[in-house]
């Protein structure tokens, strides 16, 4: 293949800073653009050199990847037809693939046809190593994620913890975690395994993610802390890094990490 053309599903911040960047690269001809709101494609193709704004199903025959950063709702809606063309596809909203269904569905459909489906390990870290220590037995990993009591609209003066439980349980309790506790998950030992701790803590600026894990393997720690991006301030920047060095990873034909 000479060179790559990408579909992009959202163009907010996400799909903003990974269109931004694709257009840059010299392996993508060129970027379709989609979103619910044309005019959101449309300003974002302004800033492009190499973009087109079309429907979704106008341009997805003739798109080799397609990077979704919309919403849930989104993966329920595109995510099949995408596989079904034959296409990679690379998903940011992983909470919608909390439908054990719908995953399955997408890991059979993608089989047939030999599509590839990327999770960006997003504003998480040790998500290689946890691949890696899954192999063997893994006896517990653990995610303690610590934001200001702000960003968790709660008005605090000492470090409070504010939930407590599975994966699955917190992404039901607190869907603005939902992605990064949902790329543990279905990395490491699944939603009822996984255990996520949040607390508020009025002495942190910003959002920090730890993971702890233990097994055959030994043990790992991994913590990283986020500044936000700069598009968009509820966003973790390193999202829009792990997306941008997906879709490098989706073309490139050495592949790093587990
Ligand atoms: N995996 C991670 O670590 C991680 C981190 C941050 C955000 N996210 C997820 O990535 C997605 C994008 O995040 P963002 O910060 O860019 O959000 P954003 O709100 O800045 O942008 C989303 C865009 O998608 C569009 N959109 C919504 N529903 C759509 C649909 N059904 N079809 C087409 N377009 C649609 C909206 O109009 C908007 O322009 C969200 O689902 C968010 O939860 C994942």
């Amino acid at each position: 293949m000479d060179s790559y053309v990408l579909g992009i599903i959202g163009c907010g911040a996400i799909g903003s800073d990974v269109a931004r960047a694709a257009d840059a690269m010299e392996d993508i001809s060129t970027i379709y653009l989609y979103d619910i709101k044309p005019e959101k494609a449309e300003e974002l193709s302004w800033h492009l050199t190499k973009s087109k704004v079309a429907d979704f199903d106008t341009w997805l025959p003739h798109v080799d990847i397609v990077f979704e950063a919309a919403s849930h709702e989104a993966v329920k809606q595109y995510a099949e037809k995408v596989i079904r063309a034959g296409k990679d596809l690379i998903i940011m909203s992983i909470g919608g693939l909390l439908d054990e269904e719908l995953r399955q569905r997408l890991e059979d459909r993608a089989r047939e046809t030999r599509s590839k489906i990327y999770l960006p390990s997003g504003a998480v870290c040790g998500i290689d190593g946890l691949k890696a220590a899954r192999t063997a037995e893994v006896d517990e990993v653990t995610l303690v994620t610590t934001k200001s009591p702000a960003s968790l609209d709660k008005k605090l003066d000492r470090r409070t913890i504010i939930f407590e439980g599975s994966a699955g349980e917190a992404v039901k309790a607190l869907p603005k975690n939902v992605n990064v506790a949902a790329c543990l998950a279905l990395a490491g030992i699944g939603f009822e395994r996984t255990r996520v701790k949040v607390v508020a803590d009025p002495v942190v600026k910003h959002n920090s993610h730890k993971v702890l894990a233990h097994g055959k393997f030994g043990r790992l720690r991994a913590e990283v802390e986020n500044l936000p991006n700069p598009h968009n301030p509820s966003s973790s920047y390193l999202a829009s890094l792990s997306a941008v060095a997906t879709l490098r990873r989706a073309m490139e034909p050495i592949q790093i990490g587990a």
